[in-house]
């Protein structure tokens, strides 16, 4: 693994350097670098730099310039408008850089952080005995992209899927089993969609029982009681439904090309043994109050209707313990037993003010603070074509797996339209790739905090800003490249680029600044948008400038090897966003 310094950092470091050498009681000053349309770079920190030191920043400007060590990277510094600099970098340094990323290989030059923390990363979290609708759909993929960008900047993830698998629901269920016994079949026997019908059976049965049936009623309520005190039976048919949920969920997450593992699966029940221990150390500290029988902490600044507080509810009067001590406990494992840095939620955003309330009560109890931080990563609604909330023709909401199948079924014609040569089994995996990646593409694409409608025509078009626009770029360079046979990619620092190839050059360059901004920000669409941006410059530069048919042995070999660089970039951004790229379309 060799890191490679990008040129903007060259660039940064010399003109820091020129900046301190022309005026040094400035201190180290920040030039502001940025990239510009008028060249290659601009920076415009020394007009906030001669406010400061009451200097004339076009004076300034020019004392910089002429302390600017130019020749190997930086070809031209000139002062423009009131103060700004323009840059201009040297092709040799353009290509050596990409020389020196394409032999790095995975990371493409780009050195993890030294000072990485550890992050808990809580998101695909599914309900047991439910079925997942396309509200599931975003903190899955959501999550799934973070981990991925967040790994690579070398931060350790763990991630944490906290699923709803505790509470009231299960007393009706449990007793209506242990009075209907066999009607569930081992998990073992069942594939993901037979699970989920035979655990709807179950819960519409029980339902309707309990709707209908005072003595069922009660004798649920007493089996919510056996379950929270662990009696041993009880326990026994809640596995059965845990397990025949995963297996369920297994077959969701495999339809959406994720890995989830087993060891990461750590639902609300996991915390219930350590609930009361919570909700003694609130109390203890003060931090939790009781009223009407509850144990509850109050906010100032978060009322209801009529102006009335409304508290976070740690225990209930009757002494139950709900969602919210589930996930105050989770905080003391994961800070104190996971050692996490930072814990982050991807979670609906209608659910933000459990999250804030949550947060604030850890905040005051000290299991959150400055060394541990939380963020709700609160993302937006799935919208229908129409802009409403998305669901049926029925009205009903939109289970997860139908809407897999149709992206993949609406991919299979657009692959096979253009498929020349493709097999009907190729064509079959290719609209996997394409339809799935295409869904994941879609959300990730807009900022998490917006809704988005689902609409499958523009997902999987060929033009405009969509994941198989990026698969097609990728594939038609592997194309290229195995047309061009023994001709291998070989960088040729020596020849002078074209504007297209200087900008295609210049972008990949910020391949590694860009997946860290978007990771510290949990931005996801950044890294799309600069995939997409990519692309678009490689469209470009594959009209404007012949690859196999350009006029020197050297350039033919120079262009193989841009495509080849901008190929694994494709490759690595969108394999951290978790969408593949096929090597033939
Ligand atoms: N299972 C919940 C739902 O479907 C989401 C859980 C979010 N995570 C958490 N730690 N509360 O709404």
């Amino acid at each position: 693994m060799a890191s490679v310094t990008s040129l903007s950092d060259s660039v940064h470091q010399r003109l820091a350097a020129a900046l301190s050498a022309a005026l040094p009681q400035a201190g180290s000053a920040d030039p502001l670098l940025r990239r510009s349309d008028r060249a290659d770079f601009q920076a415009n920190g020394i007009l906030a730099l001669a406010k400061k030191e009451k200097a004339n920043p076009r004076e300034l400007a020019t004392q910089v310039v002429a302390q600017v060590e130019s020749g190997d990277v930086i070809k031209d510094v000139e002062v423009s408008g009131p103060g700004f600099l323009n840059i201009t970098i040297t092709d040799r340094a353009i290509t050596e850089n990409l020389a020196a990323r394409h032999a790095d290989g995975e990371r493409l030059g780009v050195p993890p952080k030294e000072n990485a923390g550890i992050t808990v990363v809580d998101y695909a979290q599914p309900n047991v005995a439910k079925e997942m609708h396309v509200g599931h759909l975003r903190s899955a993929v959501i999550g799934d992209a973070l981990r991925g960008m967040l790994d690579f900047t070398g931060e350790k993830t763990i991630g944490r899927h906290h699923i709803g698998d505790w509470g009231t629901q299960f007393g009706m269920l449990i007793q209506y089993l242990f009075e209907h016994p066999g009607e569930l079949a081992p998990a073992a026997d069942v594939d993901g969609q037979q699970a989920m019908s035979n655990l709807n059976r179950v819960y519409k049965a029980s339902r309707a029982l309990f709707d209908a049936d005072e003595e069922f009623k009660e004798r649920a309520r007493k089996r919510v009681v056996a379950l929270q005190s662990g009696d041993k039976e009880t326990l026994e048919l809640w596995q059965q439904f845990v397990d025949e949920s995963k297996v369920y969920f297994y077959s969701v997450f495999e339809k959406l090309d994720m890995e989830i593992r087993d060891e990461e699966i750590v639902g609300e029940s996991a915390y219930n043994e350590g609930m009361p221990e919570t909700a003694r150390l609130l109390e203890e500290m003060g931090v939790a109050v009781r009223s009407e029988g509850a144990l509850v902490v109050f906010f100032d600044e978060i009322r209801g209707k009529d102006d009335q507080p409304v508290p976070l509810i740690v225990q209930k009067a009757d002494g139950g313990f709900g969602y919210a001590a589930s996930d105050l406990t989770a905080i003391r494992n994961r800070v104190f037993d996971l050692r996490a840095t930072t814990l982050l939620y991807v979670v609906d955003v209608r659910q933000s003010l459990h999250f804030r309330m949550v947060f604030e009560t850890a905040r005051r109890a000290g299991w959150l603070g400055e060394h541990v931080t939380a963020h709700n990563m609160g993302y937006g609604t799935v919208l229908g074509a129409d802009g409403k909330p998305f669901k049926t023709r029925e009205g009903e909401t939109v289970r997860l797996e139908d809407l897999l199948d149709e992206a993949v079924q609406r991919a299979a014609e657009v692959v096979r339209e253009k498929a020349q040569d493709l097999t009907e089994d190729e064509i079959q995996e290719r609209a996997a790739q394409v339809g799935i990646g295409a869904v994941k593409y879609a959300d990730l694409s807009t900022s998490p905090n917006r809704d988005y409608k689902f609409d499958l025509d523009q997902m999987v078009s060929l033009n405009g800003d969509t994941s198989v626009y990026l698969q097609y770029a990728y594939a038609r360079i592997q194309s290229i490249l195995r047309k061009a046979g023994e001709t291998k990619p070989v960088a040729h620092p020596e020849l002078e680029l074209a504007p297209a190839e200087r900008a295609l050059g210049l972008h990949l360059d910020a391949f590694g600044d860009t997946v860290f901004e978007a990771a510290a920000e949990y931005a996801p669409h950044k890294l799309a948008a600069y995939l997409y941006q990519l692309a678009s410059l490689y469209t470009t530069f594959y009209d404007k400038c012949p690859v196999l048919k350009a006029e020197t042995p050297e350039q033919v070999e120079n262009r193989l090897f841009l495509c080849d660089v901008t190929a694994r970039t494709l490759h690595r951004g969108m394999d951290l966003l978790g969408i593949r790229t096929p090597e033939r379309l």
